[in-house]
């Protein structure tokens, strides 16, 4: 069965307020050894099983333009050519995306590129602890286009704090004016342990829920399909490697911190980066969480990772078994809907999702 792979770059030249990534400013000095622990990670894996590629973060950018040749270099050799594979993402941040770095990624056939912006505007940059301004993400991605990137993903947060409904909407056009392939809007999560959590910020749920509506609205019109929670996509440029994990598709992740899901087995390495280089290099496994996952646990995550689509999700015979009940009540609390045998989200459900998802993972309401 082919697999997605993920690799993950834990270096960030600062720690954003809200962020609760495996990120960390600061350690740039372990990067050759970091790279070196990927490599040895990676050759554990058959060359050749790779159908998508994901360079993920923390900020795959901070490395130079000579580390990243080396990561491409690294990941060709076990996933082959990258310019053939279905899909080969990397994020990038637009301080520190830079010509030659650029010209790198278009020399392997990376052709996604996907760039955090989280919002337009100057002073609410500032109050998320971003160190790049509107300037420069324009700057990044007029760049990025100019070398021949084509499939381009803008993230947004919708919800910061003192954002108004209005200036939201004023990014989200000017975000449009950009047309870009494919943009992510997420909602502020505020996260144990971030600077935004010590400081008590709190989230305004209704006034964040205006803004994801209005967002679905407007991306619609301007002829993005919505086609998961937080992701839309202009015809033909769904993200590839992450609808994979939303089919419940196999994938390896390399690196500190990444996840895999293969042969129904979930597993995480640590995120410490220190830790991961050491017991790479001493020949023992990174992993430090791992869990077969079986019977309803295994169909229940299967089921919350295919809902997150809004195209739906056709239950198996022993998903209807275990969670028909669940099921049902979602759909008469008006928060699924059932089409033929797909069940999906209504409008209301996919700004409470979480509601519904809550029914499918363990421990389980057995009422239900
Ligand atoms: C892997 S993260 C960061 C990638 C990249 N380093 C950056 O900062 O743009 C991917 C995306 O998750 C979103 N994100 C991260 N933390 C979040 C939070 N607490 N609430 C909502 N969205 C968040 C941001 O939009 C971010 O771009
Ligand atoms: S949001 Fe991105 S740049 Fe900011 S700390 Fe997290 S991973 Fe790093």
């Amino acid at each position: 069965m082919t697999k997605g792979l993920y690799v993950h770059i834990p270096f960030c030249h600062s720690k954003c307020f809200y962020c609760d990534f495996a990120s960390y400013p600061g350690q740039e000095a372990l990067i050759p050894a970091y790279l070196s622990a990927v490599e040895k990670e990676l050759s554990l894996y058959s060359p050749g099983c790779f159908e998508t590629l994901y360079i993920g973060g923390g900020t795959p950018s901070v490395l130079n333009a000579k580390q990243l040749e080396q990561l491409c270099n690294l990941l060709a050799r076990v996933a082959g050519p990258l310019d053939k594979l279905a899909e080969v993402t990397c994020e990038a941040n637009p301080e520190s995306l830079t010509a030659d770095k650029l010209s790198v990624l278009q020399s392997f056939g990376v052709k996604r590129l996907s760039l955090g912006l989280q919002s337009w505007h100057d002073d609410e940059l500032k109050t998320l602890g971003r160190i790049h301004n509107r300037a420069s993400f324009l700057a990044a991605y007029h760049s990025a286009q100019q070398a021949g990137f084509e499939n381009i993903n803008i993230d947004l947060i919708a919800g910061l704090p003192s954002q108004t409904l209005e200036r939201f909407l004023s990014g989200l056009s000017g975000v449009l004016s950009l047309r870009p392939a494919h943009i992510s809007v997420y909602g502020l999560q505020i996260e144990e342990g971030t600077a935004f959590f010590e400081r008590g910020i709190l989230c305004d749920h209704p006034l964040m829920r205006r803004m994801l509506e209005e967002t679905h609205w407007r991306l619609c019109e301007a002829g993005f399909e919505h086609y998961e929670i937080s992701n839309f996509a202009r015809p033909g440029l769904r993200a590839r490697h992450n609808v994979r994990y939303w089919q419940n598709g196999e994938y390896v992740g390399v690196g500190a911190a990444a996840a895999s899901y293969v042969n129904g087995r979930r597993s995480q390495n640590t995120p410490n980066v220190q830790q991961y280089i050491d017991h790479i290099h001493q020949g023992l496994s990174a992993v430090v969480f791992s869990e077969q996952l079986e019977g309803k646990a295994k169909l229940g995550e299967a089921l919350m990772l295919g809902l997150r689509q809004l195209d739906g999700y056709e239950p198996s015979a022993a998903m209807w078994r275990a969670f028909g009940r669940a099921i049902e009540k979602h759909i008469r609390a008006g928060l699924l809907e059932q089409k033929n045998n797909k069940i999906k989200l209504t409008f209301e459900g996919l700004f409470l999702a979480n509601e519904v998802f809550y029914s499918f993972v363990a421990p389980f309401d057995e009422d239900e």
